[in-house]
């Protein structure tokens, strides 16, 4: 009988493992039953010799130091932008492949940005760092392949409807303190963001830009343009940062080379990997923030023909943002190297 070959297992570091993504990302990789040979958590001095639980064990968290990557198969980074630009080359030096959450490797040339559903065969490309789109990118651009496939998207114009937990631990802390101080008739005072956030809605995330957009309406085009492979692609974002704790939401409209009608768009959205139609307006049917958190699939739905242009599409779309738009999508990059033994 011929003998089954033992299934490789990696050794995997997680820097960022306290923040909100890390955290994320520990549960989906103990859920996907990942196969782990050792596991190293990674965090700044504030937490290092903490502890997490991973699997029964507990796990003590470190500060990265000059030799925490030798022997390490995986680095997967959820911590700051300059903690990615520093990181990641050390970690590729040191022998590992790195998948990383951070805006700062995106738009390099040799960094694969990649939606596994949408672009899988770009982890062949890469040179070490493996790049994660922006949570808001990941779910239009899930939403956008499949209706390109059958009829050529020409221009994208979309609004985003950005949940707080996108900014990170501390921004969940600031909408409940807020929240709180609000309803106790009390002036809440903003850190995290530059106004308040409780009972308001804010068009401003990143750094606005001399053209008048902001850095992350800017990601949102040029990250659509790179993982679609459409250079050329027309794409206006505005985005907006709302008070809700965990679920990114877009309303697109999209236009096609040729018309296309609601159903045949629900039929092929339907069809696309990684998508959940929920769309029936006699019942209020579909996809929203609190129902779509804690889901790995996107949610689509408010499908309907563009009343201003023959070959346009609206739809809404919504996405767990530290599932598919960050952990599991980073998961599913690192599950897509070792089907084609790119690791
Ligand atoms: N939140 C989202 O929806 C989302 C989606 C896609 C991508 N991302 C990206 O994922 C990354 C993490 O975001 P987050 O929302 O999880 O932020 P977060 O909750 O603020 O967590 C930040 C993490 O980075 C760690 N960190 C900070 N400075 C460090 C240092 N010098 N060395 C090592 N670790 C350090 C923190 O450790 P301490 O606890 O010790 O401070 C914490 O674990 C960011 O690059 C973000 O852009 C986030």
């Amino acid at each position: 009988m011929a003998e089954q070959a033992a299934e490789k297992r990696y050794n995997v570091a997680v820097v960022g493992a306290t923040g909100i993504v890390g955290q994320q990302f520990l549960r989906i990789l103990h859920d996907r039953a990942f196969p782990l040979r050792a596991l190293t958590l990674f965090a700044s001095k504030r937490s290092a010799g903490t502890t997490i639980e991973y699997g029964g064990q507990e796990i003590e968290v470190q500060e990265i130091g000059p030799r925490s990557f030798a022997g390490v198969d995986l680095v997967f980074i959820s911590a700051t932008d300059d903690v990615s630009r520093t990181i990641a080359p050390l970690a590729v030096e040191a022998g590992a492949v790195v998948i990383d959450d951070s805006g700062v490797w995106r738009m390099e040339q040799h960094v694969p940005l990649v939606v596994p559903e949408v672009n899988p065969a770009d982890v062949d490309d890469h040179e070490g760092i493996l790049a994660i789109p922006n949570c808001s990118t990941t779910p239009i651009a899930l939403a956008l392949a499949p209706l390109h496939d059958v009829n050529p998207v020409q221009r994208v114009i979309v609004s985003t409807y950005q949940s707080v937990s996108g900014t990170g631990q501390a921004a969940v802390k600031e909408l409940t303190e807020q929240t709180r101080r609000v309803l106790e008739n009390q002036r809440p005072s903003p850190h995290v963001y530059p106004h308040q956030i409780a009972h308001n809605l804010l068009p401003e995330i990143g750094s606005f830009k001399d053209d008048g957009y902001t850095s992350e309406e800017w990601k949102v085009s040029a990250e659509l343009r790179k993982i679609m492979h459409l250079p050329d692609l027309a794409v206006s974002a505005t985005c907006v940062r709302v008070p809700v704790y965990v679920g990114h939401a877009a309303a697109v409209n999209v236009e096609m080379a040729n018309a296309m009608d609601a159903e045949e768009a629900q039929t092929v959205l339907r069809e696309a990997a990684g998508i959940v139609v929920q769309d029936d307006p006699t019942i209020s049917l579909y996809p929203q923030p609190i129902t779509a958190a804690g889901r790995d699939d996107v949610f689509i739905g408010r499908i309907r023909q563009d009343s201003s242009h023959r070959n346009g599409l609206v739809f809404w779309v919504v996405g767990d943002n530290l599932r598919k738009g960050a952990a599991t999508n980073a998961l599913q990059i690192a599950e897509e190297l070792i089907k084609r033994g790119r690791i």
